[in-house]
C-alpha cells in the first residue's frame, strides 16, 4: 500500500491542470502487484479533460492489465473520485479499497462499493 500511495503522490506532480489548478494523481495495483499511475490532463476545451482515476485505469487496460486490487488517489485536500470515475472504477475493478491522500499526508480509506451505492452495471443490460 505504501508504494501505491507513493506512486499516486508522484503522479500528482505530473498532472496537467492549468485551468482548475487542482492536480490529481492516481495509481492502481494489479493482482500481480504491478502499479500503474495516471494524472488529470486538462484541455482548453474543458470537457475534453480527463480525471486521474480514469487516465490511470485506461492506461492499465491499454497495458493489458485486467484485475485490480486497490487504488490510491492523491489531491491537495483528500478529494474522493468524481461520479464518472466511480462508475468506471466499479466496472473495471469491482469492489476494491480506494485510499485518498491529501497534501499533508492524511490518508482515508473507502471502498468502491460504498462510493457508488446501487451501482448500474453491465448485468442490467439486455
Ligand atoms: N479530477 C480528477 O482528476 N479526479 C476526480 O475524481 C475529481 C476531479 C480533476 C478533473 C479536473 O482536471 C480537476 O480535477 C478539477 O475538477
Amino acid at each position: 500500500m505504501k508504494k501505491l500511495i507513493e506512486r499516486a503522490l508522484k503522479m500528482r506532480g505530473l498532472a496537467r491542470a492549468p485551468y482548475s489548478n487542482y492536480s490529481v494523481g492516481a495509481a492502481v495495483i494489479t493482482e500481480a502487484g504491478i502499479i500503474i499511475g495516471g494524472c488529470n490532463v486538462e484541455n482548453a476545451s474543458y470537457g475534453l479533460s480527463i480525471c486521474a482515476e480514469r487516465s490511470t485505469l485506461f492506461t492499465a487496460i491499454a497495458e493489458n492489465h485486467k484485475k485490480f486490487k486497490a487504488m490510491a488517489v492523491a489531491t491537495e485536500n483528500g478529494g474522493t473520485p468524481c461520479g464518472a470515475c466511480r462508475q468506471v472504477i466499479w466496472e473495471l475493478c469491482g469492489d476494491i479499497p480506494i485510499i485518498t491522500i491529501d497534501a499533508e499526508g492524511k490518508e482515508q480509506q473507502f471502498s468502491s462499493k460504498e462510493l457508488l451505492p446501487g451501482a448500474f452495471g453491465a448485468e442490467k443490460l439486455p
